[in-house]
């Protein structure tokens, strides 16, 4: 089938890449020329395990093909996918100037029926907009259905490969049948297609990534009694998680949730609340137990080194998670800027993110980066870990206590074993054990 992808971002490029890897002919569109070259000759502009030699292969093939003619875009498929960005405005609610951008193009272009789909993140409703801009411009049939993704950074390829569920909200029979052939390669092996009306659909997306950062505020609620009780929040995670009806999954306590998505739906979702007059407090709640995760971490090694004026901290993980290079509302970025403020000389490490993160916070003054985690730490007051990169669970301790000025580790992840610290001899602080 033909497809067209408007936006080779994060959520397009994965979307156009996997649509073509089952067999699709797709045509991604951008609108600028940034980046084109690179993703023409099969170079991914981001960072996304498997996505770069699945980009080469069907680009080989003859599956794939890149354009910033919107015209072409358009006229190219009757199924055009929505994967621009929806990122935060000033007041929190999701900005849809991108999306309507594209759907007035797609209806001044087009002269025959075509199916708009939502892809991107939008509140609840947002397709009645999208067909009030585009019945301004056009009397020819069109369709706004909503297909919210659920790809996680750093393992979306596999997510779209794998999907848990695939989430079509559609308002005709037409519709429906459309999605059945695009989906058909995932239908066929087994996984899931659940159609819905088009608002349910918008709902399905928000709730799922809301219900992923209450679970995760929750978790890091009752890690703050266990820090005050002397339990331990390992235990309780464990001991709650493995009741099925719950899940295990979510429950790591410590730092909270950064990134593009789950602070940036919450912020919406509170919004919407808003808008229909209604209590919005447990997302609200959400979102203050979050930032306070920050904060109080920062309070914490403030608290435990007395001066930090003049000290040298080493900063392990800056992207907002493991396996991405993505620094959006990572925790990092607060914690590392207040740090920076006290005064401290700062060593930084990322296995893929220090470029991101330079650009915010760039390498002057008190501030260097290192390629190397152990490096990083030479004549160090402070290990402080932000993120919970594999290589950093099960680090060599005795070249780490030989290389550091003083034994002193927080760990906002709770990544370290916390009685083989106590063993090696280190000043060790995690969050909720
Ligand atoms: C999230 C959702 O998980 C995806 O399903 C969704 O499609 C995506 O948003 C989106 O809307 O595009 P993502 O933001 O990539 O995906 O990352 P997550 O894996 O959800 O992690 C979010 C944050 O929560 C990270 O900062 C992570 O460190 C933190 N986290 C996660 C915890 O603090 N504790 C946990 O137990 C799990």
């Amino acid at each position: 089938m033909k497809i067209t992808v408007i936006g080779a971002g994060y959520v397009g490029l994965v979307t156009a890449v996997c649509l073509a890897e089952v067999g699709h002919e797709v045509l991604c569109a951008k609108k600028t020329t940034r980046n084109l070259d690179k993703l023409r000759n099969g170079i991914s502009p981001i960072y996304e395990l498997g996505l770069t030699e699945m980009l080469q292969s069907n680009l080989k093939r003859g599956r794939i093909e890149f354009t910033t003619d919107m015209e072409k875009a358009v006229e190219f498929s009757d199924v055009i996918f929505i994967c621009v960005g929806t990122p935060s405005n000033q007041k929190g609610e999701a900005d849809l100037d991108q999306v309507f951008e594209v759907s007035r193009s797609v209806a001044e272009h087009m002269d025959r029926y075509k199916l708009l789909i939502e892809k991107s993140t939008v509140p609840v409703n947002t397709h009645q907009k999208i067909e009030k801009i585009m019945s301004s411009i056009t009397d020819i049939e069109f369709e706004v259905a909503s297909n919210p993704e659920f790809l996680s950074e750093g393992n979306s390829v596999h997510n779209f490969m794998h999907p848990h569920r695939i989430v079509v909200g559609v308002a005709s029979e037409r519709a429906r049948k459309i999605f059945q052939e695009i989906y058909e390669p995932f239908t066929s092996e087994g996984y899931p297609l659940l159609f819905s009306d088009v608002a349910s659909a918008e709902i399905i997306k928000y709730a799922s990534n809301a219900f992923l950062a209450i679970k995760i505020s929750y978790i890091n609620m009752i890690a703050d009694l266990c820090e005050k009780t002397g339990a331990n929040i390992d235990y309780v995670s464990r001991g709650v998680g493995l009741d099925h009806r719950i899940g295990d999954k979510f429950l790591d306590a410590g730092l909270g949730y950064g990134g593009s998505c789950l602070p940036k739906d919450v912020n919406a979702l509170i919004e919407t609340y808003q808008e229909y007059q209604l209590d919005n407090g447990l997302l609200v709640e959400t979102r203050k137990i979050n930032q306070q995760r920050r904060e109080k971490f920062y309070e914490d090694i403030m608290e435990a080194l007395e001066k930090v004026d003049g000290k040298t901290i080493t900063i392990w993980g800056l992207a907002f998670k493991p396996n991405t290079d993505d620094i959006r509302a990572a925790p990092a970025v607060d914690i590392v800027q207040k740090l920076k403020e006290s005064g401290a000389k700062l060593k930084l490490y990322d296995p893929q993110a220090k470029e991101n993160f330079s650009r915010k916070i760039p390498e002057e003054g008190n501030i260097t980066y290192y390629q190397d985690k152990y490096e990083a730490l030479e004549d160090s007051d402070a290990l402080v870990i932000i993120t919970d990169w594999k290589e950093f669970e099960e680090p060599d301790m005795d070249k780490i206590k030989e290389l550091m000025n003083s034994p002193n580790i927080f760990d906002g992840r709770n990544i370290l074993d916390k009685e083989l610290m106590a063993q090696k001899e280190f000043n060790y602080y995690s969050m909720g054990r």
